[in-house]
């Protein structure tokens, strides 16, 4: 099925560098591909070390501008891309749903989800401040301001084109830095797109600049940004073996950096839990965007008193759920981004079930509707060894582990180097507070699944990363502080 936007022209196939739609140096291009028919959408730029260059260059020389612009007026921009936003929320959702694959509602979704972070730091932008500190001594003045850290790099991954794009451009604009910025290469599309209303809502020449590369030169580009020393942060969402490599190899810069990696989120379910509240929060946290999210549950514990109604109701939910291509308005689960992505869940599956592990629904993939599908799936009488406890599936299977005792759940549920998100359900006040205290995760969901807005702080702790998108923490992941202190007035 072709793909029609309004506007056709935020189908776009060259790069924003400086002002100029441009394509990669040399001609290269690669192609973009629908994950749930594997045909090909669009030929983008394959931007290499040349692009990667030109772009720091671009954001080098707007940073001194950008910065001196006043903040309210940054933000009028930035309330002007939200609008925008919002105004094409159905052909960039359909641009999301048709690189990524989730369906359309969740595609028009995450436009929306996306323009929250906008609105959000368009106007943090404005409240930026510094301390005055009480001088010690008589004649001094002493202030803590605030300053935008310069040229920022955004790497950003591939389950969610728009939101994390926007989450990490947004405070950058935000706090006055400029950006280069290259996404996965699988879903290129949308942000270019944004790019593109960025420029309309006014973001000027040079503040905001993107490369897309293949997966073969995405190296290439990175390297250059990684030994480039005018770009001051790298933020990055995406593997924790790729962010450990980015740390180091940001060592000799000394670059800033906030790294959202990998997880493997517990989801404890306590005896006195009210049960249909507990499904229905699995339902919305483990099988958004079909499992690709970092917070998706990955080991479901159930206390073995309500073991067996919570798989019954969790099972009847889940067989329900329409697997399907994004184009039918119908579908709640789409394909998985890639054949990488299937052969992994199929992996986890496989070696659950050789380990003693069983299926309650479903299970394999699904050849009829295209390659890259897999059925929702329960598993049951998980354990800890098991890759699927041990890794992150990353797609629709729901692990399920009978436990007996408070104090070993949550010492199994932080038993693993990742520490991004926990959620737990239960009525009980007191253990309400003992276990979110004793969870070792940076988001943990209360008798909530949905934990994620534009004004919580989202970032994890252990091998999950460090550094905070979204609310007032993530606008200071794009600034420094500068001490300002006069002597001579006594
Ligand atoms: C992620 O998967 O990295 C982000 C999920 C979210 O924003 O909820």
């Amino acid at each position: 099925m072709p793909l029609t936007l309004r506007r056709s022209d935020l189908l776009l196939s060259a790069n924003p560098i400086a002002g100029q739609w441009c394509g990669a140096a040399g001609g290269r291009r690669f192609d973009v591909t629908d994950p749930a028919s594997g045909a090909v959408i669009a030929r983008v730029p394959d931007g290499g070390l040349v692009d990667a260059i030109a772009a720091v260059d671009a954001a080098h020389a707007a940073f001194p501008a950008w910065r001196a612009t006043p903040a309210k007026q940054r933000a009028q921009i930035l309330k002007r891309w939200n609008d925008l936003i919002l105004a094409h929320q159905d052909d960039l959702g359909r641009l999301i749903s048709r690189e990524q694959g989730k369906p359309l509602a969740e595609g028009r979704g995450e436009v929306a989800y996306a323009a929250s972070y906008v609105e959000w730091f368009a106007e943090e932008a404005t409240r930026a401040y510094g301390d005055v500190i009480p001088a010690p001594v008589a004649g001094r003045r002493m202030l803590a301001v605030r300053e935008p850290v310069g040229v920022i790099a955004a790497i950003t991954p591939w389950n969610f084109p728009a939101a994390m794009i926007a989450r990490k451009i947004a405070p950058a604009l935000a706090a006055g830095c400029t950006v280069v910025a290259k996404p996965a290469e699988d879903t290129p599309l949308t942000s270019l797109a944004l790019a593109r209303l960025a420029e309309e809502a006014g973001v000027p020449a040079g503040v905001l600049n993107l490369v897309t590369a293949s997966r073969e030169r995405a190296a290439e580009v990175v390297d250059v940004w990684l030994a480039d020393a005018r770009v001051r942060k790298l933020t990055f969402t995406g593997s924790t073996p790729v962010g450990r490599h980015l740390a180091r190899a940001s060592a000799d810069t000394l670059k800033k950096l906030s790294l959202e990696l990998g997880g493997n989120a517990p989801f404890i379910v306590f005896e006195d839990a009210d049960l249909d509240a507990a499904v229905a929060g699995l339902m919305v946290s483990k099988f958004r965007n079909g499992g690709q999210t970092c917070v998706c549950p990955n080991r479901i514990y159930v206390h073995e008193a309500v073991h067996d109604a919570f798989v019954d109701k969790l099972c009847a939910q889940v067989a329900a759920l329409q697997v399907g291509p994004a184009s039918d308005p119908a579908s709640q689960i789409g394909p998985m981004i890639n054949a990488r992505a299937v052969e992994k869940i199929e992996r986890h599956v496989r070696d659950a079930l050789a380990r003693g592990a069983r299926i309650a629904t479903g299970g394999a993939r699904l050849p009829q509707l295209g390659g890259n599908y897999f059925q929702p799936t329960v598993l049951t009488d998980v354990t800890a060894g098991m890759e699927c406890a041990c890794e992150e599936t990353f797609g629709p299977v729901a692990p399920v582990t009978r436990f007996s005792d408070e104090a070993a759940v949550v010492a199994e549920a932080n038993g693993t180097p990742y520490g991004l998100a926990s959620y737990f359900y239960t009525r009980d006040a007191r253990r309400i507070w003992r276990v979110a205290e004793a969870l070792e995760s940076g988001l943990v969901g209360i008798n909530e699944g949905a934990l994620a807005a534009e004004a919580a702080p989202f970032g994890g702790i252990k091998a999950s990363g460090y550094g905070r998108e979204g609310s007032r923490y993530g606008l200071e992941e794009y600034m420094h502080i500068k001490y300002l202190c006069q002597g001579g007035l006594d």
